[in-house]
């Protein structure tokens, strides 16, 4: 059985990592001894999209992931760019290991572009791997955002669909997806989020960023920030509003803003570097403030080290909105809506919209309140598991032909 996955970005890493775990697990169960059973053959592809090392080597680092078999190195572009530029180069990668099963994950560029080439390619045999989306079904009914695109044609050319949450099985019933091709296994984010919660509280980056309280003094209170969608920094005005109403926060503890590479670039645009102190870590001077304080972009330990200790965090990403549920923190989502309802109805979660006033009742709100830890139906550090299961139940399937998918 060969089944090869890919990764692209940086939220891919920690949702691929211990379905790729599994599989090290599967082979060293049946390694060695007589009777030694067939192994699984992984090949790991990485298209590039994400290139700095903070947001992709580090992680690699963290996560103890194997080196990628090949790397397409694709790199930034507009989207139609990026998905070609990843599609063709791809195909090739796979036409040459035809493996049985590809594995994608998430809602990236990369995630689309590879899950469209596998779906039309054939192999000489005329075969074509059967393709496993991880993440699949989330909704944000939002047409503007490009990760809802890449969500929904992923999910239609995909065979094998892993639901994290109740509501994502829903949303691909009503599109008309076949149900013995959905399976609700629970949040492979958390899987990591649970194996490397004990690291994280060891990272040592309270410290390195003068978070962790003088001797006999307990840590001062602060908030975590991270902003990066195209709809809330690429428009000047919108940056603006949201800075605004941090701003007006910041005065009561600091912010700490491990910024992605493109906001950073728009804060130079739009000449905003006013706004913000560029703290300890983050190429500035000196320690952290009551204000928001910049630093550089985070690796998944440091980063989690920090969303453990913060008192409140404030973001515009998919997942962390499911990290903060699971570690009882107060989450604002600062976007209209997300694709991921269970972390309001069951979490810490507020999904506070773009503007100054909304923004600012939403923190207000959930620094008054108190949570406790709260992990959804079947975010319980098993998903992988269960993932390896199905694949190799599908792989029986299909070697006797019997495959349930339209392949
Ligand atoms: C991508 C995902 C987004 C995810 C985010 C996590 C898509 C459509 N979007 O957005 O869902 O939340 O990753 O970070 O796939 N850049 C660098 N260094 C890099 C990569 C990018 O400087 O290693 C800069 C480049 O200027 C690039 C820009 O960031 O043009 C955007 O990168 P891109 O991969 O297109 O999208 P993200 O905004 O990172």
């Amino acid at each position: 059985m060969k089944i090869m996955s890919v990764v692209g970005a940086r939220p891919n890493f920690m949702k691929m990592a211990p379905v790729i775990n599994e599989m090290r697990k599967y082979n060293r169960e049946r390694a060695g001894g007589e009777d030694a059973r067939p192994q699984i053959e992984h090949f790991l592809v990485h298209t590039g999209q994400h290139y700095d090392r903070s947001l992709s080597d580090l992680f690699f680092a963290d996560l103890k992931m194997p080196s990628p078999d090949v790397h397409l190195g694709a790199g930034s572009g507009s989207h139609a760019a990026q998905t070609a530029e990843v599609m063709a180069r791809f195909e090739p990668v796979l036409m040459k290991e035809e493996p049985d099963f590809l594995i994608v994950a998430g809602d990236v560029n990369s995630t689309l572009a590879c899950a469209m080439v596998a779906a039309k390619v054939s192999f000489r045999d005329g075969r074509r791997p059967l393709i496993a989306h991880v993440e699949s079904g989330l909704r944000s009914f939002d047409r503007t955002m490009p990760e809802e695109i890449n969500r929904v044609l992923t999910d239609h050319v995909s065979d094998i669909l892993f639901a994290t949450e109740e509501s994502a099985v829903r949303n691909l019933q009503k599109e008309g997806i076949a149900v013995d091709t959905v399976f609700f296994v629970g949040n492979t984010m958390i899987d990591t989020l649970i194996a490397f919660q004990e690291r994280a509280e060891r990272s040592g980056i309270l410290g390195r960023l003068g978070l962790n309280g003088s001797t006999g003094r307990a840590a001062p209170p602060f908030g975590l920030l991270t902003l990066h969608r195209p709809s809330n920094v690429d428009d000047r005005d919108a940056f603006l509003n949201i800075i605004l109403a941090l701003d007006e926060f910041a005065g009561q503890m600091p912010i700490v803003f491990p910024a992605h590479p493109r906001t950073r670039s728009r804060i130079r645009e739009f000449g905003f570097e006013g706004y913000f102190h560029n703290g300890q870590n983050g190429a500035g001077d000196g320690p952290i403030r009551n204000r928001i304080n910049i630093i550089e972009p985070l690796g998944y330990i440091d980063f989690l080290g920090l969303m453990m200790s913060s008192r409140i965090v404030m973001t515009d990403s998919g997942g962390i909105q499911e990290e903060t549920t699971c570690l009882g923190v107060p989450c604002v989502t600062l976007r209209e809506n997300t694709e991921r309802p269970v972390t309001e109805k069951e979490g810490t979660n507020i999904v506070a919209g773009v503007e100054r006033e909304g923004i600012v009742d939403a923190i207000r709100l959930q620094m008054s309140r108190s949570f406790k830890k709260k992990m959804p139906r079947n975010w319980n550090g098993k998903s992988s598991e269960r993932i390896l299961a199905v694949l190799l139940k599908e792989d029986r399937r299909r070697r006797a032909g019997v495959h349930a998918s339209r392949v």
